[in-house]
């Protein structure tokens, strides 16, 4: 049977659970390890570090130590919705570029490398739940207006790969950036269904 997963919108209630997979060394971003940082800033104030997540503007930090705006994006907590506890599982994220009116365009600035990136704890890796996350964020993806996205992998991240091509996704190059390290990379797209 299917996975089932919900993407809850991080908040207060929430964030127990969060913060107990972060304390558990499981980190949301899949480039850099921000588990300590994150822990941090719930630590000193919890109600800022869930505005940060669900607002817009502000600053990010790349792995350089250099700073950029930050894009508009969604990030969703993902809890699993076919077994009796519905457990926290992990975390999905989409961004995207818009124009001035707010329309989204399928561009990416240069130190994003695509729309979606998803984070399992290991604990539940293995039941389908990342592969429903992304079937869920498309939807989102599609309310926004996006009507294709561009989404990556490492070369030897198989399960992803399979993830993505699960979803729609069709191989478009392989390529690397030199911002997140040497490693090949692969490239995707996923169309969006009107
Ligand atoms: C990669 C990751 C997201 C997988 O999450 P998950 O919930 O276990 O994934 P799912 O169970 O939905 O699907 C995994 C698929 O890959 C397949 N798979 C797993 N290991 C594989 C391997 N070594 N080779 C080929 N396929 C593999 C599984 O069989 C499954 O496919 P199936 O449903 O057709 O059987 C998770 O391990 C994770 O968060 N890793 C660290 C962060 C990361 O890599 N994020 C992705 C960045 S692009």
């Amino acid at each position: 049977m299917a996975a089932r997963v919900t993407l809850r919108v991080p908040d207060r209630l929430l964030l127990g659970a969060y913060e107990t997979a972060l304390c558990g060394g499981w980190s949301p971003n899949t480039t850099r390890d921000v588990a300590p940082e994150q822990l941090a800033a719930i630590a000193a104030e919890p109600d800022a570090f869930i505005a940060d997540l669900l607002g817009r503007g502000g600053r990010i930090r790349l792995n350089d130590g250099s700073e950029v705006d930050k894009i508009p994006g969604r990030t969703r907590w993902i809890f699993a919705q076919d077994r009796s506890d519905e457990p926290f599982v992990g975390s999905i994220n989409l961004r995207w570029l818009e124009e001035p009116e707010g329309r989204p365009v399928e561009a990416l600035p240069p130190h994003v490398l695509g729309h979606v990136g998803y984070s399992i704890l290991p604990a539940f890796s293995g039941n389908g739940y990342a592969t429903a996350a992304l079937a869920a964020m498309l939807d989102e993806a599609r309310e926004i207006g996006l009507s294709r996205i561009v989404i990556t992998c490492d070369v030897e991240n198989h399960a992803s790969r399979r993830i993505i091509e699960r979803n729609g996704g069709r191989f478009v190059e392989s390529f690397s950036a030199p911002l997140y390290g040497s490693e090949p990379r692969l490239r995707f797209t996923i169309e969006i269904a009107p």
